[in-house]
């Protein structure tokens, strides 16, 4: 196997004597891998603030992003999130919101997420970006990149990209139900299997569009959020959601195992993010938080009331001193560091927390133009 390296330096030795066929394909080797990233709240840079919205969808005030960011850029942390860091591991800029007017070109990529949003048009309908939504915005991005770029060079960019993806916790926290299940009228297999097959006709659209590299997050134990317990009387965590919440990511991972060998290239990285959290907030002292359970911002029981900023109805909250010390920053959302070990691991992990690949192979991999599906590593 030639590596990607020795390939660059084989091309870099020819151009000294071919010098223009040469240039073309010096720039080719150079160029960056872009990324694209979909989903909710744990990837969302800012784009709810470009919507008719609430305040209870959006995170661009004080104190959020108060560690990294001034002004805070409606990303739902004290600072950067897992795209954030992923972006720099892979030696590219932020990735900048689709949303957002100031961007127009996303020649490294672009990020649709939007806080609040599932893979079920029906979470949050009508306050977030839904990611049927966030297809669409990802498909006049390839038309505007064939105009620009010429339609091979398209290509070639969507094909070498990595498409990152959050979803499904939002699905699983929106319905209201009744007291026999929260997902009433459905079982939990019929509305999981809804969940993922929303989720999979994205992946296909992405595919159908040249894109071949998912990188992917389990559904957190949003059972045990802090915004969950305070909203039960006993201020437990909630078994149910537990329990839909593993059947949905058994289902995934099923899902992508077929994926890849019903469609044509395709290869991904699925992240276990809901083990990583549960060992945090299980034993936050290992991994260097002073407090796993509860919120740095919020209110009442274990801070999981969703007061962060005093924007969202309730104006009284409470803001801890080191935002680094407690896991969660509000009641819903990881605070910065733990973004930062998250992508650490999505990117280097070994298979025990990142499989079949990890990014960092994605990102390296160059996609052959044969119908292997293999990764030259
Ligand atoms: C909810 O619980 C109450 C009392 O336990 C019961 O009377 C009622 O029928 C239940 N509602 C539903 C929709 O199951
Ligand atoms: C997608 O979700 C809708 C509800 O929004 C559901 O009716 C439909 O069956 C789902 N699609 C798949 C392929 O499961
Ligand atoms: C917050 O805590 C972290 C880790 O304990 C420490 O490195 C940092 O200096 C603290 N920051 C402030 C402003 O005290």
């Amino acid at each position: 196997m030639i590596s990607f390296r020795h390939m660059a330096v084989a091309v870099a030795v020819s151009c000294l004597l071919i010098l223009t066929v040469c240039q073309i394909s010096q720039a080719h080797f150079n160029k960056h891998i872009a990324l694209f990233v979909f989903g909710d709240s744990l990837y969302d840079p800012g784009n709810n603030n470009y919507i008719n919205t609430t305040p209870e969808f959006q995170a661009n005030f004080f104190p959020y992003g108060e560690s990294y960011f001034n002004p805070p850029s409606g990303r739902f942390s004290d600072g950067r999130l897992i795209p954030d860091f992923v972006a720099e591991l892979a030696k590219l800029p932020l990735i900048p919101a689709y949303l957002d007017p100031r961007n127009k070109e996303f020649v490294y990529g672009a990020n649709f997420a939007s806080g609040g949003a599932g893979a079920l048009v029906e979470s949050h309908a009508g306050f977030v970006v839904d990611l049927k939504t966030q297809l669409q915005y990802f498909r006049d991005l390839e038309k505007q990149f064939r105009q620009n770029l010429g339609d091979s060079e398209a290509e070639q960019l969507l094909s070498d990209a990595v498409y990152l993806f959050s979803c499904g916790g939002n699905d699983y926290l929106s319905p209201v139900g009744n007291n026999e299940s929260i997902l009433y009228p459905y079982t939990h297999e019929e509305y999981v299997g809804m969940v993922i097959g929303n989720l999979t006709d994205v992946f296909k659209g992405i595919h159908e569009r040249g894109g071949r590299k998912i990188g992917i997050v389990t559904v957190p134990p949003i059972g045990c959020w802090p915004s969950v317990r305070a909203g039960r009387p006993d201020n437990t965590c909630s078994e149910e959601i537990d329990i839909i919440v593993s059947l949905h990511n058994q289902e995934l991972s099923q899902k992508l195992q077929e994926l890849e060998n019903q469609l044509e290239g395709f290869m991904y990285a699925k992240y276990d993010l809901n083990t990583a959290i549960r060992k945090r907030m299980k034993n936050p002292s290992k991994y260097g938080f002073k407090v796993g359970d509860s919120a740095c911002c919020g209110s009442g029981p274990f801070g999981g009331i969703y007061s962060c900023g005093g924007k969202r109805g309730v104006k009284e909250f409470k803001l801890c001193k080191n935002a680094s010390d407690y896991f969660f920053f509000d009641s819903n959302h990881p605070n910065e560091v733990a973004s930062q070990q998250f992508a650490n691991m999505f990117w280097n992990g070994d298979s025990s927390v990142t499989s079949p690949y990890n990014l960092k192979a994605l990102f390296k991999g160059k996609q052959l133009p044969t119908s292997s599906g293999k990764l030259d590593l």
